[in-house]
């Protein structure tokens, strides 16, 4: 089988519809045809300021989502990054690989340290993509299922593969990213030419799983469209309505033809309206059973112990096998 990994960041409580039609649904058809390992990244969290209560509890929100979108501990390896102290210790043998000017060219580092003055943002940030480089490189893994704003952290994983390789002799499968077309790139609601994410401008664009379904319901009926009013696949020209189109799509498992199809002659407001219902139905039960994994936490505690072994094993594998390369001197 081959394998895939992918992490995902508990900073922001509730994962967000992008999250889940970009990555965390993918990751749950994975587990059926590959050795899995999916993981809640709470060292790349502190790359930015987190009161540590509510890194905590939104580390187990994570986890709690994750189990109710469909992840199955039986059927992969769902554990939390910290647990496996092995990330940050390949993360340092790779940060040595890795040129000043290579990482810094990294466009989520340049977008997120913009925002920031220079003081505030610190060296973990600019760092960042190196340790994600290490998470993929420590399980070995064939693919890595995210959304396409992620693409570029996987170009610098293979080509830090392949430096060590290159330079050391054979280590570390190069990865590839598993990034579906469809659903790379879910657009914010309120303005359909930047992707859907927790720093939108407005809430308004942005629909968390966890929000009150009635305030899901609003957000997708004032959706921004455009002044046409023919509901028609075209991400260029109708970026909004497309968007509309392929969460429906993906929601209902009906393909867009088909919708087009059933949408013809019928306004944007019918479109918006299924939707609002289709996001409901589905945003309700995920609500709910995130609530149930929350409220037994020795459950979700032991499905993390059992997970941190299993990838402990793995990622301990790898990190000898490179230590040795490197030319450490082995611990008697
Ligand atoms: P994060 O936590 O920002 O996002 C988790 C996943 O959601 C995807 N995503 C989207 N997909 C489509 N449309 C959107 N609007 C959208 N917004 C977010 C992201 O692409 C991602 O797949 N750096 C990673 C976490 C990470 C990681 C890893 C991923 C750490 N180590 C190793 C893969 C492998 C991140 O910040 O994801």
């Amino acid at each position: 089988r081959p394998r895939v990994l992918s992490g995902i960041q508990p900073t922001a409580g509730s994962f967000h519809l992008g999250n889940y039609l970009g990555a965390v649904r993918q990751w749950v058809a994975l587990q059926d045809t590959h050795d899995a390992f999916y993981m809640v990244v709470d060292l790349h969290a502190i790359t930015i300021p987190q009161d540590p209560a509510a890194l905590r509890s939104n580390t187990r929100l994570a986890v709690a989502q994750l189990l109710a979108a469909g992840l199955d501990p039986e059927r992969c390896t769902l554990f939390v990054q910290s647990h496996v102290p092995e990330h940050a210790q390949l993360a340092w043998v790779m940060n040595c690989l890795t040129g000043f000017g290579e990482a810094g060219r990294m466009t989520q580092f340049k977008d997120k340290s913009a925002k920031q003055g220079s003081d505030s943002t610190t060296v973990g940030l600019f760092t960042y993509p190196v340790l994600q480089v290490a998470d993929i490189l420590l399980y070995q893994a064939d693919q890595v299922p995210v959304g396409g704003d992620q693409r570029q952290h996987v170009e610098l994983t293979r080509d830090l593969a392949e430096r060590f390789n290159g330079r050391f002799g054979h280590t570390f499968t190069v990865p590839a990213p598993y990034i579906l077309k469809e659903t790379a790139k879910i657009l914010d609601l309120q303005d359909p030419a930047v992707k859907m994410s927790k720093s939108a401008s407005t809430p308004k664009g942005l629909v968390n799983l966890l929000d009150d379904p009635k305030a899901t319901a609003k957000k997708v009926k004032s959706a921004v469209t455009d002044t046409e009013t023919v509901i028609r696949y075209d991400p260029e020209a109708k970026p909004g309505v497309s968007n509309l189109l392929t969460i429906m799509s993906v929601l209902t498992g009906t393909s867009v033809a088909d919708l087009e199809k059933s949408y013809e002659g019928k306004m944007y407001g019918a479109l918006k309206t299924d939707l609002a219902e289709v996001m409901v139905d589905f945003a309700t039960p995920f609500k709910d059973r995130t609530q149930e994994y929350l409220d037994d936490p020795e459950t979700l505690d032991s499905i993390l112990a059992k997970g941190a072994e299993k990838a402990r094993a793995v990622a301990a594998e790898t990190l000898a096998q490179t230590y040795a390369k490197v030319g450490f001197l082995p611990a008697k």
